[in-house]
């Protein structure tokens, strides 16, 4: 099928990859001239694991190609996806000035029938106010060719994008077209055997789906969290309770990790517009507030831990960050919990050394010139002379360290893992002092 992409950045280029490797023939478009000239290089503008030979792949074989032409890319597709930010407005509800614009784009352009496709994150109802923005474009042109909207939101995670998204848990379309459905159904078909995995459904519920999805997973964040937070006053582990609950099918074990709080370009502004959408119909959402509020509060806790160790006097200290990136095997620095406590570190007086595997290159673009703040090329160069390690990120490069070293590098043999990722029981036999995130027994059951 012939289908374009507008917005290539992270769910417009993987979707448009993913589409090309199952024999479509996709034109991705951008704004941004300079992503679209390093895509044009062969290169990718993003970090994520198997995309770059995707695209390559299908690069060669004539399947994927990428534009900064709207007429080109409006003529290409029988299937538009709109995949541009949806940024969160002042007010935390989701700015969709991007997603209007490509819509306007559509219909000031379209010359046949076309199948315009929400796959941005939107609230409800914002296919109506697509499909009202395109019919307007084309009653200026005087034009009374056919189009439907679609909803079908996506559910990948970054750093395991593409596999996500050739195996996808399931495949939400929200239509109110039987034609549509059925152009969606054959492109997403060798994604989904037998068709098990695609959920066909009213426009508002899809959008309102993946809305709920997002709201849920950062609801079991934060509420493990809140957990480890009582967990250390009543001495208990919360890595222990995490397995104890997760062994009931009912609850599961993912997404139960507590660590440094969420971030991502996902969960933080997912809630917040959902919970600000619902103020807007006068309901409102007490437990997703918390949750946003329990997740400003957990990007806090490595900070109050180091305060609580060190003092609030942070003058003269010196400090290794280990991990910057929002979570492992991507480079994307959105609302990364690191932003948060490396700033607030040099605030309170004092200097940071960081390290992260991919997303220093991001990390200096985000924060600038930031004072008493330098990234070093390799883990152990971050250590040198630190009064503390404090691991923000879990890269597995992280993950069984040489802890002699660590300990001959630090002033004191002092770590704050924020993400659980060593013993206590170790590092107590190692020498090392740990703190942890809700470790509260500060041993480990066998
Ligand atoms: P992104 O910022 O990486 O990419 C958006 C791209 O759209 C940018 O490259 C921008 O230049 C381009 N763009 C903006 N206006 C345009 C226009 N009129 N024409 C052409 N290109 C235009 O954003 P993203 O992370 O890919 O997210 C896109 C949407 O998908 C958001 O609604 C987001 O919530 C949702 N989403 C993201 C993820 C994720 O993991 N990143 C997962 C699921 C859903
Ligand atoms: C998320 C959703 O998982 C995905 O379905 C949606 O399409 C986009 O938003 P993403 O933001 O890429 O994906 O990453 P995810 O793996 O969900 O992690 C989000 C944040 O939650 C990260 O900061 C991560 O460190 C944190 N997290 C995740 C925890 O703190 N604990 C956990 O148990 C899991």
């Amino acid at each position: 099928m012939k289908v374009t992409a507008i917005g290539t950045g992270y769910v417009g280029l993987v979707t448009g990859a993913c589409l090309a490797e199952m024999g479509n023939h996709v034109l991705c478009l951008d704004v941004n001239a300079e992503k679209i000239r390093i895509l044009n290089e062969g290169e990718i503008p993003i970090h994520e694991p198997g995309l770059q030979e995707i695209v390559q792949r299908n690069v060669a074989a004539g399947r994927l190609q990428f534009t900064t032409d709207i007429d080109r890319a409006v003529n290409h597709g029988t299937i538009m996806f709109i995949g541009v930010g949806t940024p969160p407005d002042e007010d935390g509800s989701a700015d969709l000035q991007y997603v209007l614009a490509a819509a306007r784009s559509i219909g000031a352009r379209m010359t046949d029938y076309k199948v315009i496709v929400d796959k941005s994150t939107v609230p409800v109802g914002t296919a109506d106010k697509v499909r009202a923005a395109v019919a307007d474009e084309l009653t200026k042109r005087g034009s009374t060719l056919a189009f439907a909207v679609v909803s079908n939101p996506e559910f990948l995670k970054e750093g395991a994008a593409v596999e996500d998204f050739m195996k996808p848990d399931r495949i939400i379309i929200g239509s109110d077209d039987e034609q549509a459905t059925l152009f969606m159904r054959a492109l997403y078909s060798p994604f989904t055997r037998n068709n098990d995995r695609m959920v066909v459904m009213d426009l508002r519920s899809a959008e309102f789906t993946k809305y709920a999805a997002n709201a849920m997973l950062a609801t079991r964040i934060s509420f493990m969290n809140e957990l480890a937070l009582l967990a250390e006053k009543v001495g208990a582990d919360i890595e222990l309770v995490r397995r104890g609950i997760g062994s009931d099918p009912r609850i599961g074990y993912s997404f139960l990790y507590a660590g440094a709080g969420y971030g991502g370009s996902c969960f933080p502004k997912d809630v917040k517009a959902l919970v600000q959408a619902a103020q807007a119909e006068g309901v409102s959402l007490r437990v997703l507030a918390a949750v946003e509020q329990a997740n400003e509060r957990q990007k806090m806790v490595l900070v109050d831990k180091v305060v609580a160790r060190f003092g609030a006097d942070l003058s003269g200290r010196h400090f290794a960050i280990w991990g910057l990136a929002f979570k492992p095997n991507t480079d994307d620095m959105r609302e990364a919990p690191a932003l948060v406590i490396v700033q607030e570190l040099i605030r309170l007086g004092a200097t940071v050394a960081a390290y992260d595997p991919v997303a220093m290159p991001e990390a200096k673009r985000v924060l600038g010139d930031l004072r008493s703040f330098s990234f070093c090329e390799r883990a152990e160069q971050a250590l040198e002379g630190a009064d503390a390690l404090v691991l923000v990120t879990e890269w597995k490069e992280f993950k069984s360290p040489d802890f002699d070293a660590i300990k001959a590098a630090l002033k004191q043999p002092v770590v704050f893992d924020g993400r659980n990722q060593y013993e206590p029981s170790l590092m107590k036999v190692l020498g090392l002092e740990h703190h942890g995130i809700g470790r509260g027994s500060a041993q480990s059951v066998k």
